[in-house]
């Protein structure tokens, strides 16, 4: 038994000497103008989601979804989000499609995570992708505005379409498809 816990023990070692040394060697590569893999986005998002999931903080939105406030979202959005998430006229990002993993376009394809959820990410950013940490840029009740622009995109009421409408000359998007999860 004492002998097959050690073989176990040194043939983990082994693996990860060896994964190592094919990193510092050169052998991974290092091209974000790639798309990832099918299990590699899978295991990535079930781990992202999960993280969160055991991370975050179960907060309801402190701000409520007045039409302001909603506007401020849209505002926010638009200056800090959309070069990489896509603008309300709802056209592809290229930029954001050039990260690795791109960026969602969270106009066309909203996401339908809960706001504690959407608050946690945008706040803290994700580790290794081109999503960064709000928290320095945006105050608190900020990043909760935007949240709660993007938990009601395809159900903004007709003042804040209004608004979208005027500032971008494009009906604001509110007959895309059902909101569904990026997993
Ligand atoms: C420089 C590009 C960039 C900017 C600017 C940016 N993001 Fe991101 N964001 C990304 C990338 C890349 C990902 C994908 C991370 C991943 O797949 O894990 C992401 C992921 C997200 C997600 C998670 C989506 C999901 O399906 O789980 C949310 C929500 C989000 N961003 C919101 C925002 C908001 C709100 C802003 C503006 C305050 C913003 N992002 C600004 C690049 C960006």
């Amino acid at each position: 038994m004492r002998n097959f816990v050690f073989g176990v023990v040194v043939t983990i070692l082994v693996l990860l000497i060896a994964g190592l040394g094919l990193a510092l060697l050169g052998f991974l590569p290092t091209r974000a103008n790639r798309s990832p893999g099918k299990m590699e986005n899978h295991i990535a998002m079930s781990a992202l989601d999960n993280s969160v999931d055991r991370h975050a903080p179960r907060l309801n939105n402190p701000v409520p979804p007045t039409d302001e406030n909603l506007i401020e979202g849209v505002k926010i959005y638009t200056t800090n989000c959309a070069g990489c998430h896509g603008n309300l006229d709802r056209q592809p990002s290229p930029f954001g499609e050039s990260f690795y993993p791109s960026a969602p376009n969270l106009i066309r394809d909203p996401p339908d995570d809960p706001e504690w959820h959407l608050f946690y990410v945008i706040r803290n950013g994700v580790r290794y992708t081109g999503m960064a940490a709000w928290d320095k840029t945006l105050s608190d009740p900020d990043i909760w505005k935007v949240t709660a622009f993007l938990s009601r995109i395809n159900k903004l009421p007709p003042a804040v379409q209004d608004f979208v409408k005027a500032s971008n000359a494009v009906p604001a998007p509110t007959s895309t498809p059902e909101a569904h999860d990026h997993k």
